[in-house]
C-alpha cells in the first residue's frame, strides 16, 4: 500500500518534470504509423513453458502434501519416518506385488498388536515440509487392505515444533481383504509452512496402506486433488497464449525408459505408474534424491488446465530419442511406430469425438468436449540427422491424417551454430511449421540480438522462441539471479520479437517455476515455497506483453530505423482491433531519462488522455523476493495526449519498461 503510494507521487513529479507540461526544446520523435499495420500478431504470440523442473509439478502445482505416497520412491519409505515405543521387527514392511501390477507395485504392510498413541507410527516430510494454511480444511485419503483386526488410523498434522494442529481418525469401513479407498476430512488449527503428516495406528491386526494422500481444500477451482491455485493464479493473470507441457528435457528422458509417456498420466492416480525424475540426478551440484514424477497431474489435467485459462495447449512428445547430453539413447527406425502412434493417438484424445477411441478415453475420463488442440511439439531439444531422420516419419503420419496440425520441430539447444544451421536449413527444406529455438544467454546478448529476426525469410516455417531467459552469471550457474538487468535485457529484445511477429508466432520465457527449497536451475520465472509465491522482474515484463498483445504490428521508426538500440532504447507498436488501442513497449536500458515524442500517423482522433504502466528500478541487481515480492512491479498512471499534434510525449525513465495504451475513438 505505501509502495503503492509511493509510485504514484513519484509517477505524478515525473509527470509534473516531464516534457508535456513544459516543453523546452522539442524532443526527438518517433512515428508510428497506425493506418497501416504490417503484420498480424497471432494470439499465441506469448505464452508460457511448463515443465516438472524445480519441484514444479510433485511439490510444486501438484497439490499433493505427501510426498512418496505410493512407497514407490527407489529407497520406499524415503519421505517416511517409522518410529514408536512398541516398534518390533517386521511391524512395518514393504510389499510388492509387481506380479499383479505394474504400475504401482509397492504398499506398506502395518501390523500392531494392542497398539496405542506413541506406539506406532508413520510420519511423513512432504515436499521440504508442507504448507499448511489455519482454519483450512485438508482431505485424508489412503487406499488399505484390512488383513486381519481392528486398526484405527489416527492422522495429525505437526507443526515445526511437532504440536498437533489439525488432526483426524479413519475407521476402516470394510474388512473384506479387498483393496479400498476411504477419505477424512479435518480443520486445521494454526498454520505452518513445515509442517509434517504422523498416521499413528490404534488397536490389533494386520492392515495393508497404499495412495497415503493429503490434499487442501482450496485447490485450483476446487477441484479434489488438483492443483495449487496460488501458482495457477499466476499463470492465469498473465492471460498466456499457450502452455507448452510437459517440458523440457523431461520429454526426452535421461534414457528411453525414463522418457514421458502421455497415455501413462491418465486415470486413477493409483494406476499412473510413477518414474525418476531426470532433474533428481541432473547436476550434481542441485541432486534431489526424492525427486519423482508421480503423474498425478497428467495430459488430461494440463489439457484442463490450458481450457481453464484459455491457453492453446501445445503438447512436446518424445520423437524416439533420449536426451542427448545423457544416454543419446535412439529408438530404431523400423521400431518408431509406437511413437508415431502415441502422437496420432493424442491428437485422437484431444479432439477426437466419442466415437473415436481416444476421443471415448477422454470422455470417459470426465472430458466430453474436445480440447481443440492446434499445436503438436514432435521432440525437444533434439538435433542431428537422426532427429531430421525421425522427424520426417512423424510429420507425413500426422499430416496425412490431421493437415492443419501445426507441428513444432527443435533447432537443437543454442541460437546458432553448426547445429543449429543444419536444423534450420533442413527444416526450412521439410517446409516444418514452426521451429522451436532455444536462448539462454547473457543479458548483453538479448540487447545485440534485438535485430535476429529482421531479416528472417517472411514466407515458409515460423518460429516458436520456445524457451529463453538472459542469464544474469551463465547456462546452468547457480548464481544466475532473475534481476532487472535480465529482465529489461528481455524487455528490450522481444520489442524485437514483436516488430518480428509476421516471423515469430510464439514465445516462452524458460524455466516457468521454481522451489525455493527444492530448485536445480535458475533463473525461473516464479518463484515459490510451501506457502508463498512471488513473480520475478521477469514475470512482469512477460505479463505485460501478454497483457499488451495487441492484433497488429505497426511500424516504429526514429529517423526511418526501427527504434532498436540507437541510445539504448528500444521499441515496438501494436495496433489492438478488439480495443481500438495503439500499444507502445519501450526499454530504456540506459541509466539517464530519456524524452521522445510519440507521433501517432494515420490516426483518426485520440483519446485525451492514455495510460502508461511503467516498470522500473535504478538498480540492476534489484529482484523481487517473498518478503518483496513487488519490489519491481508495473505501476499505472493516466498521461495526457496532444490531440491535436496525434502525440504522446514521455520521458523514459531511466532503466525502465513502460507500456502505453492509447484509444483511438
Ligand atoms: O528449461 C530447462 C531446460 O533447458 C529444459 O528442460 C531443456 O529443454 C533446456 O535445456
Amino acid at each position: 500500500m505505501l509502495q503503492t503510494k509511493f509510485w504514484s507521487i513519484a509517477a505524478s513529479l515525473l509527470l509534473a518534470s516531464s516534457p508535456f507540461c513544459a516543453q523546452a526544446q522539442p524532443s526527438p520523435l518517433v512515428r508510428v504509423n497506425v493506418a497501416q499495420p504490417v503484420a498480424d500478431i497471432q494470439p499465441t504470440m506469448w505464452g508460457v513453458f511448463f515443465e516438472d523442473i524445480n519441484f514444479g509439478a510433485d511439490g510444486g502445482i501438484y497439490a499433493e502434501l505427501v510426498k512418496n505416497r505410493s512407497f514407490e520412491f527407489f529407497k520406499p519409505l524415503m519421505g517416511w519416518k517409522v518410529d514408536g515405543k512398541k516398534r518390533t521387527e517386521g511391524d512395518v514392511l514393504i510389499q510388492n506385488r509387481q506380479e499383479k501390477s505394474t504400475s504401482n507395485p509397492r504398499y506398506v504392510r502395518i501390523t500392531t498388536s494392542n497398539a496405542g498413541q506413541g506406539d506406532l507410527s508413520m510420519t511423513n516430510e512432504g515436499f521440504r515440509g508442507m504448507g499448511i494454511k489455519p482454519g483450512l480444511r485438508y482431505d485424508f485419503s489412503v487406499l488399505y487392505r484390512v488383513q486381519s483386526g481392528n486398526i484405527k488410523l489416527h492422522v495429525d498434522l505437526l507443526n515445526a515444533k511437532d504440536e498437533v494442529i489439525g488432526s483426524g481418525l479413519l475407521t476402516p469401513q470394510q474388512s473384506d481383504k479387498s483393496w479400498h479407498k476411504q477419505q477424512i476430512s479435518f480443520k486445521s488449527t494454526a498454520g505452518e509452512s513445515k509442517a509434517t503428516l504422523r498416521l499413528w495406528f490404534e488397536g490389533t491386526g494386520m492392515v495393508d496402506l497404499d495412495m497415503i494422500s493429503l490434499f487442501p481444500e482450496d485447490t485450483w477451482k476446487g477441484r479434489p486433488g488438483g492443483m495449487r491455485a496460488d501458482m495457477i493464479q499466476m499463470l492465469a493473470d498473465m492471460k498466456p497464449g499457450f502452455v507448452r507441457f510437459p517440458g523440457g528435457c523431461i520429454v526426452e528422458g535421461y534414457d528411453l525408459d525414463q522418457r514421458y509417456q502421455w497415455k501413462k498420466t491418465l486415470g486413477p492416480a493409483e494406476d499412473r505408474q510413477l518414474i525418476i525424475n531426470r532433474w533428481n540426478f541432473e547436476f550434481g551440484h542441485r541432486p534431489a534424491p526424492d525427486y519423482f514424477q508421480t503423474f498425478g497431474l497428467g495430459f488430461l489435467e494440463y489439457f484442463q488446465l490450458c481450457e481453464d485459462i484459455g491457453a492453446e495447449p501445445l503438447p512436446i512428445l518424445n520423437c524416439g530419442m533420449a536426451c542427448q547430453f545423457n544416454t543419446a539413447e535412439l529408438v530404431p527406425m523400423d521400431q518408431l511406430d509406437p511413437y508415431v502412434q502415441d502422437a496420432i493417438d493424442l491428437i485422437e484424445f484431444a479432439n477426437g469425438d466419442g466415437s473415436t477411441k481416444w476421443g471415448k478415453v477422454r470422455a470417459d475420463l470426465g472430458h466430453p468436449k474436445p480440447f481443440n488442440l492446434k499445436f503438436l511439439g514432435v521432440g525437444n531439444e533434439n538435433w542431428g540427422p537422426q532427429y531430421v531422420e525421425r522427424l520426417a516419419v512423424f510429420q507425413k503420419a500426422i499430416k496425412e491424417k490431421y493437415p492443419a496440425m501445426r507441428l513444432v520441430c527443435s533447432s537443437g539447444t543454442d541460437p546458432n551454430g553448426d547445429r543449429f544451421d543444419y536444423l534450420n536449413g533442413k527444416l526450412r527444406e521439410m517446409k516444418a511449421d514452426l521451429i522451436d529455438e532455444h536462448y539462454y544467454r547473457r543479458p548483453e546478448w538479448f540487447l545485440q540480438n534485438v535485430n535476429r529476426y529482421d531479416s528472417y525469410p517472411r514466407t515458409g516455417s515460423k518460429v516458436f522462441a520456445g524457451e529463453w531467459a538472459a542469464q544474469s552469471d551463465k547456462t546452468v550457474s547457480v548464481n544466475n539471479k532473475n534481476n532487472w538487468q535480465c529482465a529489461l535485457s528481455e524487455a528490450a529484445f522481444m520489442t524485437g520479437l514483436e516488430r518480428n511477429a509476421a516471423v515469430v508466432n510464439m514465445a516462452s520465457y524458460a524455466p516457468l517455476f521454481a522451489h525455493a527449497d527444492g530448485w536445480q536451475w535458475t533463473p525461473d520465472l516464479i518463484w515459490v515455497d510451501n506457502l508463498r509465491v512471488y513473480g520475478t522482474p521477469n514475470y512482469y515484463v512477460q505479463k505485460l506483453y501478454s497483457l499488451n498483445k495487441g492484433t497488429n504490428v505497426l511500424s516504429l521508426t526514429q529517423g526511418n530505423e526501427p527504434l532498436a538500440g540507437q541510445d539504448s532504447l528500444y521499441a515496438s507498436a501494436a495496433w489492438d482491433k478488439a480495443t481500438n488501442d495503439v500499444i507502445l513497449k519501450i526499454a530504456n536500458v540506459s541509466d539517464k531519462a530519456q524524452a521522445r515524442t510519440f507521433q501517432l500517423d494515420g490516426a483518426k482522433k485520440l483519446a485525451p488522455t492514455g495510460r502508461l504502466t511503467l516498470l522500473k528500478n535504478n538498480t540492476l541487481d534489484a529482484v523481487n523476493s517473498f518478503e518483496n515480492a513487488t519490489n519491481v512491479s508495473p505501476v499505472d498512471q493516466q498521461i495526457p495526449v496532444d490531440v491535436k499534434k496525434k502525440t504522446i510525449s514521455l520521458t523514459l525513465a531511466p532503466r525502465s519498461f513502460s507500456v502505453v495504451r492509447v484509444k483511438v475513438l
